[in-house]
């Protein structure tokens, strides 16, 4: 199965499927949330409102995954997911990010998508160090792969040369 490294806008992607890097509301935010938001129009929003809270304002706890259409997006599906925020890595975040990752292709492969992009999630706003993120993020794809096939493409999209140089090193 090939996996690509795209430095490029996740929303302009034409894949099955992009992964969103959202927060517990599901109600929008800033960096790839936003842009996703904005590209997909006010259709999403209204998708993810109407989601269940599994708890007052949480709709997608840290670590799990959530799936929608993709509205305006070429996308049919994106698929929200929380990473955690990085708290200097005795938090259990290493286990919630690699969650994150098994959530979304579980999601996928429940809905027999075979292309699928995914952010880095957690390393914007929420703090978690590429040098560490990245690396994990190439094991559970190939990891759920292995375990499960069905898949036929997986996109990294990244900003910036340095993070694009992060996931072709930890790709080899
Ligand atoms: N396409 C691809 N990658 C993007 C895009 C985009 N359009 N926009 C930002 N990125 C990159 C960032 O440069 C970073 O490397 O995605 C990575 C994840 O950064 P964030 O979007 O900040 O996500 P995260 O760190 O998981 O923080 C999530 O931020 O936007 C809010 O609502 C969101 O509260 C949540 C938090």
């Amino acid at each position: 199965m090939p996996i690509e490294v795209l430095q490029a806008d996740i929303t302009t992607l034409d894949v099955e499927a992009i992964v969103n890097a959202a927060n517990e509301t599901l109600l929008g935010g800033g960096g790839v949330d936003g842009a996703i938001h904005r590209a997909a129009g006010p259709g999403l929003l209204a998708q993810c409102r109407a989601l269940p809270e599994v708890r007052r304002g949480v709709r997608c706890p840290t670590g799990e995954a959530r799936i929608t259409d993709g509205h305006r997006l070429r996308a049919r599906y994106v698929i929200h997911t929380v990473g955690p925020v990085w708290r200097g890595g005795h938090a259990g975040e290493a286990g919630l990010l690699a969650a994150c990752y098994r959530n979304s292709l579980q999601l996928a492969t429940e809905h027999g998508i075979a292309s699928i992009a995914f952010p880095a999630i957690s390393c914007g706003v929420y703090g978690y160090p590429p040098a560490a993120a990245v690396p994990l993020a190439v094991s559970e794809v190939r990891a759920w792969h292995e375990a499960h096939g069905g898949l036929e493409r997986v996109v990294f999209a990244c900003f910036g040369d340095a993070m694009a140089a992060s996931y072709r090193a930890a790709l080899g």
